[in-house]
């Protein structure tokens, strides 16, 4: 099929390289011109395991542009995939989307076109940017589109650093559209997914356990609201667990082992349940937010939704809080944080928890140093305001002379460093694991005064 894809951020390029590389001919189109030159060049613009790989294996179907003139025509489904960043009061701001959606209303032709909403937009958005996409056409071309064009939800479970392996083997996909025409070409397109009929790419394989995989077939209000309960409720979990790691705290028992112990409740499930700083990143935050928000134009109020928000706000404020229970005064001390991702394997900082500590660090007159595998330069480049942050080239350059560090994104590769000589380069050797991610009998060994989030 005809495919484009507008906006090619994580969820448009790797939406967009997946269906390329299942068969179809995919044309993305973003107006950053800096982008497009770089994806034209085989070069990813942020970092996602394999995407670059996968943009190889498909390049012959995939298509690049600035223009929504070539991508536009033609199309038999237009996904969007603009970004939809936090707006005032909780709502996300739809510029992006306003834009996109009157892009495609005058740029379309006679063809039968699905508009596919794949941002996660707010409940309603479905019919906004029908009427949009109507309105723009009209404007053209003088006269309705008649039956040209319908608008169908197909909201994107995939997680940065995992969004290739999320993309190609789902655990569903979420198809919302109000007549059944429209579903059954988004059936059509996601025929090799839902059946699992490719060939995986070699460094993909397909999960052994995996079968077909289930549609979820909708109608348009309900696939919007699918996405959102889904990552509140995933948020909400892991705020659960990070409320019952407080109190594990105050009565001495092993938070890891309670969430086990919990998790192998099939009612339950394992994951999700891991405790620490909490999430960041650029779903739960805006999400919950936005949950919230729709909620209170229903006058309706969402306690649960907000207080997982003010348990997730209070985690990163637990850290300052160890630090300074542990170090008394922060003024004049220096702090290192290993990791600056809102999680591993990616460079995004969207909502990253070690950009707020970092700031209250700052405010109390503490100095900060950091390392991230590979979000250092943009961390440089977008938080200015953080230049007093010195970025070290090692893990161990961060170590050395701090009087504590703490781990905020646990990178595999922070689980190995050699211990013992980095403890005696320390002023005072202390490590606050703020994901509870390291060997605490190993570092203590190796002379740290190991404090965990919730131990
Ligand atoms: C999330 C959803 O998982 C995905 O389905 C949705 O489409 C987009 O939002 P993402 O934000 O990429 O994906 O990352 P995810 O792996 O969900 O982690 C989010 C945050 O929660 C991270 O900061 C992570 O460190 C934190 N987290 C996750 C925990 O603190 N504990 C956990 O047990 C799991």
């Amino acid at each position: 099929m005809n495919v484009t894809i507008l906006g090619t951020g994580y969820v448009g390029l790797t939406t967009g390289v997946c269906l390329a590389f299942l068969g179809h001919k995919v044309t993305c189109a973003d107006p950053v011109a800096e982008k497009i030159a770089m994806l034209e060049g085989g070069a990813v613009p942020f970092h996602e395991p394999f995407l670059a790989d996968l943009l190889a294996e498909a390049r012959c179907n995939l298509k690049f542009t600035t223009e929504y003139a070539h991508a536009i025509p033609g199309a038999q489904v237009i996904f969007i995939a603009v970004g939809t960043p936090p707006g005032q009061n909780g709502s996300p701001d739809l510029k992006y989307l306003q834009a996109a959606a009157r892009g495609i209303g005058e740029h379309m032709d006679a063809t039968f076109t699905v508009v596919v909403n794949k941002s996660t937009v707010p409940i309603g958005s479905g019919n906004w940017v029908g009427a949009l996409v109507r309105d723009a056409f009209e404007k053209r071309n003088g006269r309705k589109p008649h039956t040209s064009f319908a608008v169908a939800s197909n909201p994107e479970f995939l997680r940065e650093g995992s969004a290739l392996h999320d993309s190609l083997y789902p655990d569903r996909v979420v198809i919302g559209a109000d007549e059944e025409q429209t579903a059954e070409v988004l059936y059509t397109l996601y025929r090799p997914i839902l059946d699992q009929t490719f060939q995986p790419p070699p460094f993909l394989p397909r999960p052994e356990e995996l079968g077909a995989v289930p549609l979820i077939s909708t109608d348009l209000a309900s696939a919007e609201l699918i996405k959102y309960a889904a990552n509140a409720f995933l948020a909400l979990k892991i705020s659960y667990i990070n409320e019952i790691g407080l109190l594990s705290e105050k009565v001495g028992a092993d938070i890891a082992q309670v969430a086990k112990g919990i998790g192998l409740d099939a009612r339950i499930g394992t994951r999700f349940l891991q405790a620490g700083i909490g999430w960041g990143g650029s779903c739960f935050g805006k999400d919950t937010a936005a949950l919230v928000a729709t909620a209170a134009e229903y006058g309706l109020e969402m306690p649960i939704v907000q207080s997982a928000r003010d348990v997730n706000r209070r985690q990163r404020e637990r850290v300052i809080e160890k630090l300074l229970g542990e170090l008394r005064i922060l003024k004049g001390r220096t702090i290192g944080l290993l990791g600056l991702a809102f999680k591993p394997h990616t460079d995004d900082l969207r909502e990253a928890p070690a950009i707020d500590i970092a700031r209250k660090l700052i405010e109390r007159g503490a100095r900060v140093k950091a390392h991230d595998p590979v979000a250092m330069d943009r961390f440089r480049r977008d938080h200015p305001e953080l230049c007093d942050v010195a970025c070290c080239d090692s893990p161990e350059q961060v170590i050395r002379d701090c009087d504590a560090v703490v781990l905020v994104t646990e990178w595999p590769q922070y689980r190995e460093l050699d211990w013992e000589p980095l403890a005696k380069s320390m002023r005072t050797a202390v490590m606050l694991d703020g994901r509870l991610a390291l060997d605490r009998s190993r570092l203590s060994r190796a002379g740290f005064r190991y404090l965990g989030l919730a131990c």
